[in-house]
């Protein structure tokens, strides 16, 4: 009984086999490093013009483009840095590193000195007109350079303490207040400007002014990055900021990176750089009077604007802290550094970048042998079964049909005595022809075996067929075989 039990489970779970074997079989996809697609991104180690000269004596107008990107870039979001070249979907690139320009941003409120009020008319020349008899504070630093104004007449006034026009190339250490003369950042300075301004611009219920000013560097160093491109999307990962300089040369200052590799600034191609920059950071800013000002530039009014109305329609700083104003100059002068770092990195783009490898996605088989597990025991129940059924013959010593080329044959074969039952002139026909019956004479043979019925009998010799005669009275008659 148990090994036709086991029979029964091994042909019912052989339905569950065709789906099971399809689920140990999965296609998953990887990414494999293709041949013929193209993965680089600029970078640059050298900033060096060689075309510039005493009669060319403007900066490139591709950094000029990229200053002003960055200047009139929202500021609220960030400039993209130099866009890789992927023909594939999926690109990566080892860390490279590449020489750029940052901006770095001190506090230095606590240098300013604030006068008491002053009759703005009696100051004069540099103020709106709307303004004469107003009273104004003076805050000033150190180096000279003041803001006259207060919450409600100006609010920021930005300038540079060296004469651009002068300049030979790297900025001189000692025009900065907040940077050490030690700090690297100012060995490879290209310039920096002062920012005073209010933390507020007024309204009625705020009229206290209280000063604040920034010092903005502008400075060379060495960016590492991690870019990759995935799914068509690119990310572009800041990995870190060197501002290691190497031994100083007569003509170049050298940078290095953290693994040391050199990266050179020609000196005397700096010059145009500093002296656009520190003209370009300059001005004034008003939030009541607006572009009335007599001193308000271009790049002052995209400053106060990004200072002062950081909240679209709120009209006055009402509602931003302190914080946003001043993170705000951040902002602004960092989108400008990335802007000048892209167009070093593009210029130097047709020699010098970084190649990474694209990925394309391919197939494979991959087998989940759990899932082969039910395979295996159905397979060890089918050899059990054929072994029961090996044992069992064994033990009732079934006789086994013996026959050259079908047993079946054998099996069908008419004993001799049957064949004589037939009639003679039939020997050999066990079954007759039932789709042309009709056309076929109707013989005493063919009715015979219309009536006859056949079974096998175990004799001396195995198992043999034997027929069973009707013979019209209803009465069988049996003739066993010998
Ligand atoms: C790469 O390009 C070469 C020649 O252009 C071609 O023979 C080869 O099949 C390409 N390989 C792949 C992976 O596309
Ligand atoms: C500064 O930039 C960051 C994005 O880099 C942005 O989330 C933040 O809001 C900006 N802050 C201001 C005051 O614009
Ligand atoms: C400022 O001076 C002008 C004349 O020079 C005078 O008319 C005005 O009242 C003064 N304002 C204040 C606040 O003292
Ligand atoms: C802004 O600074 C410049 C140069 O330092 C100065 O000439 C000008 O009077 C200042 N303007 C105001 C409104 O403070
Ligand atoms: C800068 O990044 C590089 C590359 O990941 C790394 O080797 C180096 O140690 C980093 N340096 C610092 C100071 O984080
Ligand atoms: C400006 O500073 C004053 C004094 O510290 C403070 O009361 C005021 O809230 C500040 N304004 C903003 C917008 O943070």
């Amino acid at each position: 009984r148990s090994l036709g039990i086991s029979a029964a489970i091994v042909l019912i779970t052989s339905f569950a086999s065709s789906p099971l074997t399809q689920a140990a079989i999965t296609y998953p996809t990887r990414l494999g490093v293709s041949g013929n697609d193209t993965a680089t991104i600029a970078r640059s180690d050298s900033y060096a013009h060689p075309e510039y000269t005493l009669l060319n004596e403007e900066l490139d107008i591709r950094e000029k483009q990229a200053i002003q990107q960055g200047l009139y870039q929202p500021v609220g979001e960030e400039l993209l840095g130099s866009q890789p070249f992927c023909t594939s979907n999926e690109c990566q690139w080892q860390v490279f590193g590449s020489l750029a320009v940052c901006a770095g941003v001190a506090d230095i409120s606590d240098k300013l000195t604030i006068s008491d009020p002053i009759n703005a008319s009696d100051v004069g020349a540099n103020l709106n007109s709307a303004t004469n008899g107003v009273s104004v504070h003076r805050a000033s630093l150190p180096n000279g350079i003041f803001l006259l104004g207060g919450t409600d007449t100006f609010n920021m006034n930005m300038s540079s303490a060296v004469d651009g026009a002068t300049r030979s190339n790297f900025l001189p250490v000692a025009t900065s207040i907040s940077f050490s003369r030690d700090d690297t950042r100012v060995s490879g300075a290209i310039a920096n400007f002062f920012v005073i301004y209010t933390n507020q611009t007024s309204d009625l219920s705020r009229q206290d002014a209280v000063f604040r000013a920034v010092e903005v560097l502008f400075h060379f160093c060495v960016n590492t990055y991690s870019v990759s491109v995935s799914q068509g999307a690119v990310e572009t990962i800041l990995v870190n900021s060197s501002t290691v300089l190497g031994p100083s040369e007569q003509t170049s200052v050298v940078l290095r990176a953290f693994d040391e590799s050199a990266y050179t600034v020609k000196r005397d191609d700096v010059r145009l750089l500093s002296t656009y920059l520190t003209s370009l950071f300059s001005g004034v800013y008003s939030y009541w009077y607006g572009k009335t000002g007599t001193e308000v530039t271009a790049a002052s009014d995209a400053l106060g604007t990004a200072m002062f109305r950081g909240k679209d329609g709120s009209g006055t700083s009402l509602g931003d802290s302190e914080e946003d104003v001043r993170v705000a100059i951040g902002n602004l002068t960092r989108n400008v550094a990335i802007g000048l770092t892209n167009s070093i990195r593009s210029a130097a783009a047709p020699t010098a970048f970084a190649t990474g490898v694209t990925l394309s996605t391919e197939s494979f088989v991959h087998i989940r042998w759990p899932w082969l597990a039910f395979l295996a025991v159905q397979v060890a129940m089918t050899i059990g079964f054929v072994v029961g059924v090996i044992v069992q013959t064994a033990v009732w010593k079934v006789a086994i049909v013996k026959g050259s080329g079908s047993a079946m044959a054998t099996l069908l074969a008419l004993s001799p005595g049957d064949r004589a039952r037939l009639g003679q002139d039939e020997v050999g026909v066990v079954v007759p022809d039932r789709s042309a019956r009709g056309n076929v004479e109707d013989t005493t043979a063919t009715r015979k075996l219309h009536s006859a019925k056949a079974r096998f009998r175990l004799g001396d010799r195995g198992w043999r067929m034997e027929l069973a005669f009707d013979e019209g009275d209803g009465v069988s008659t049996e003739r066993a075989v010998g």
